[in-house]
């Protein structure tokens, strides 16, 4: 299978075929999503995460660890990241495990730099210290990641790093520590490759993240129960799982031939893209085929950054990616995972065919 179309570089099924990757994170929202897609790739995939983030996940309704193999462990346990990485001798190396949760960074920010900052670092030692085989290594980071200075224009990769929260500057912490790794230990040509990935406000079927605004919607869907909505007014610029996984594919392969492109990438949505929480929300209680009722959640809420865009010219131009999946086919095809969810549909066989149908689709303009 070829996927993600023809104008600019596809994700390629011949290049992951048999290809040994190591996946951080794989029972959670984008890594049971990734770990579906290098299956039917073709892909010998093993995922090394602390369990299931969320039940119900996306992970176990779509018996995702069917076809993987799976290791159990903490990134914050060095020992077990690095024996992880000398067990599987992987060629790739994605590592996406981290406490993803911005307001849950607000009650445990200890916890969230241990898990972001001190795993990140355990995955790359663990690999300096096993570099034999691992040709290409994808740190997972954040749109986030930078400071943000509420400019209405696209952050490029070279913007300083910071975040006024402790999951968002977490994750600055985390693309700082893989720059100053890939220069002291990761910069011979021969040796692993080793780039960072930015994205945000990922959205699909599947979702069951605490205080995300479609986990919140569809978990009030499927109980018949009215949804809370923080900020309707907040823009936000959505984008389907797949857009971004495309994104640290697209990466990797360029990776495996280019050292060069070792450095920072932003994986962002079109433009039209960005749309209020409001906008959302009504767009959703269209698409569902029963009533979904909303009200404003005027508690008390911490800070929440104001929009950051990404500009993602530099993935354009130089990998050749785009974002393939419009905002309206996003929302569709979630309102579509849900409800098959609801009529007591075969899930994994449900995700499967999104990502053939969804990674096939047209590039967004
Ligand atoms: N979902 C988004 O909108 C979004 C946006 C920007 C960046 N990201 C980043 O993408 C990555 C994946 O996000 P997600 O939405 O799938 O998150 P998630 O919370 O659904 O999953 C997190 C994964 O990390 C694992 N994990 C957490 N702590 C761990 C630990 N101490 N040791 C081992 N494994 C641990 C969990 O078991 C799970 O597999 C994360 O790095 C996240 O910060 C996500």
């Amino acid at each position: 299978m070829s996927t993600v179309g023809s104008a600019g570089r596809a994700v390629d099924a011949g290049f992951w075929r048999e290809r040994r990757v190591l996946l951080s994170g794989h029972t959670g929202f984008k890594g049971a999503w990734l770990s579906l897609w290098l299956q039917s790739l073709g892909a010998r995939v093993t995922g090394f995460s602390d369990g299931v983030p969320t039940r119900p996940s996306l992970y176990e309704l779509a018996r995702v660890g069917e076809g993987m193999d799976s290791i159990e462990g903490d990134v914050r346990d060095h020992e077990a990241v690095a024996a992880a990485v000398a067990q599987t001798a992987p060629e790739v190396v994605i590592h996406m495990a981290a406490q993803s949760l911005v307001r849950r960074s607000f009650a445990q920010p200890r916890e969230t730099y241990e898990t972001n900052v001190m795993g990140a670092v355990n995955v790359l030692d663990a690999v300096r210290l096993n570099a034999a085989g691992v040709r290409v290594l994808v740190n997972v980071t954040s749109d986030k990641c930078y400071e943000n200075r509420e400019w209405e224009w696209g952050y490029r990769e070279e913007e300083p790093m910071g975040g006024h929260d402790p999951y968002s500057s977490s994750k600055g912490c985390a693309e700082l520590l893989t720059s100053a790794m890939r220069r002291s230990f990761f910069s011979e040509p021969d040796g692993p490759r080793l780039a960072s990935a930015r994205a945000g406000n990922v959205i699909g079927g599947g979702d069951w993240g605490e205080d995300r605004l479609l986990p919140d919607i569809m978990r009030a869907a499927l109980a018949d129960e009215q949804v809370l909505v923080r900020n309707p007014n907040s823009i936000r610029p959505w984008q389907h799982v797949l857009n971004p996984l495309s994104g640290y594919l697209v990466l990797a392969q360029a990776l495996w031939d280019s050292p060069e492109l070792a450095a920072g990438w932003n994986f962002g949505p079109a433009e039209e893209d960005a749309r209020p929480v409001g906008w959302i929300v009504e767009r959703m209680g269209a698409l569902w085929p029963r009533e979904l009722r909303w009200a404003l959640d005027d508690g008390p809420h911490p800070h929440e950054a104001r929009y950051l865009k990404l500009d993602s010219s530099r993935a354009r131009s130089r990998l050749g990616w785009r974002p393939r999946v419009g905002l309206e086919r996003t929302l569709e095809s979630i309102a579509e995972w849900y409800s098959a969810l609801a009529d007591g549909a075969d899930m994994r066989a449900v995700t499967l065919a999104q990502i053939e149908t969804l990674s096939y689709a047209a590039a967004a303009p």
